[in-house]
């Protein structure tokens, strides 16, 4: 069996992060999301991996390597347009070849791995498997319409969801699939739905089975589900202080200090991690936060947030919550006079005052 990971795609909703960053290499805990997902399908004994990228290549591979750290062997497949998840699959056939295999959607996070899902679709043998999850939202998503247990219908984004289960990042297939991708049309969105290619299994006789899950998952394509998904994955740490707390701070319940930080006059109440060579001066880090490394925070509150490597955060007056901050971002009480708010924001970046 092998996998594939879908790791290409725009990020639009993640915009200017992902102007500069792929969506899937965001930390979440300060680990890249799509590390959890290698990680899920390791433990479900696949060492096979292919990684499906696209214009964040470059990215990704520095990123990802050739596997070996997690004793696996990846191989990159280039889309050279994300033309959708269906056509991700149609590229990979050579490399797939006759093998079944998982295929994972690089910004979703399961809690609880793969591995149950994985090892019923070895003792079933459908010609596909998918996972449903129930949601509020259903049409930021594909929807299934179920039937005396059976899936007989799957749209994607529908204006009206006839169901309120989603299509979980996480699919099984047989060879079938490469046939389904190759019948099916471009969608609205001018994408090969693999919504659509299931589709087309279930209206020719292939079997189909679903599961509803019951642990949480998130497809972290937006900052607040990015956000919820740091809350879910910091609460599962434990203590852990590798850094220098100096006698002058506080540090409360579930918080991970990685090595060569310094935690100084400051509390910080978990969850929460503070990442390699980081310096917290004088300040407050709430729960729910994850600041990468080499950041700097003076004089300074922070919660809920998430903040990636080499920014700085100097003598904010007001709380910072419910953020998400790039690398080498800058964000400073100025001294200087006139006494106004002084922008440099990239492209689609949002600035919220009180
Ligand atoms: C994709 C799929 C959708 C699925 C979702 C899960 O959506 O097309 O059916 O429910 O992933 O994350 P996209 O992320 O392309 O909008």
């Amino acid at each position: 069996m092998k996998a594939l990971i879908l790791s290409g795609g725009a990020g639009t909703r993640l915009r200017p992060l992902t102007h500069t960053n792929a969506k899937q290499l965001v930390p979440i805990a300060n680990k890249p999301i799509l590390f959890y997902g290698i990680e899920a399908i390791r433990d479900a004994g696949i060492n096979d991996i292919g990684i499906v990228v696209g214009d964040t290549a470059k990215e990704v591979e520095d990123a990802v390597g050739d596997g070996s750290r997690w004793g696996i062997k990846v191989t990159y497949i280039k889309q050279e347009a994300p033309l959708g998840l269906a056509h991700a699959v149609m590229i990979s056939e050579d490399y797939i070849k006759d093998d079944p295999f998982v295929m994972y959607l690089g910004d979703n996070l399961l809690k609880g791995g793969i591995k149950d899902f994985v090892d019923e679709f070895h003792q079933n043998t459908p010609d596909s498997q998918i996972l449903l999850a129930k949601v509020r939202n259903p049409e930021r998503f594909g929807v299934a319409e179920i039937d005396e247990g059976k899936v007989v219908r799957l749209v994607e984004k529908p204006k009206k969801p006839k169901s309120d289960l989603a299509l979980v990042g996480l699919y099984m297939f047989d060879k079938s699939i490469f046939k389904a991708v190759k019948k099916i049309r471009p969608s609205w969105r001018n994408e090969l739905e693999i919504t659509d290619a299931i589709q087309y299994l279930i209206d020719n006789g292939y079997r189909v089975e679903s599961h509803i899950i019951n642990g949480w998952w998130k497809d972290t394509g937006k900052l607040e589900d990015m956000l919820e998904a740091n809350r879910l994955i910091l609460d599962t740490l434990k203590m852990k202080i590798d850094g220098i707390v100096d006698s002058e701070s506080k540090v409360e319940f579930k918080v991970v200090i990685e090595k060569g930080a310094e935690i100084i006059k400051s509390v910080i109440r978990g969850p929460a991690i503070i990442g390699k060579n980081t310096k917290i001066i004088n300040s407050f880090i709430g729960p729910f936060t994850s600041i990468e490394h080499d950041v700097r925070v003076e004089n300074s509150e922070l919660e809920h947030s998430i903040i990636l490597e080499g920014s700085s955060i100097l003598r904010i007056g007001k709380r910072i919550g419910d953020s998400l901050i790039g690398k080498n971002v800058e964000v400073y009480r100025s001294e200087k006079r006139p006494e106004f708010y002084r922008l440099m924001l990239g492209d689609y970046s949002k600035v919220g005052v009180f």
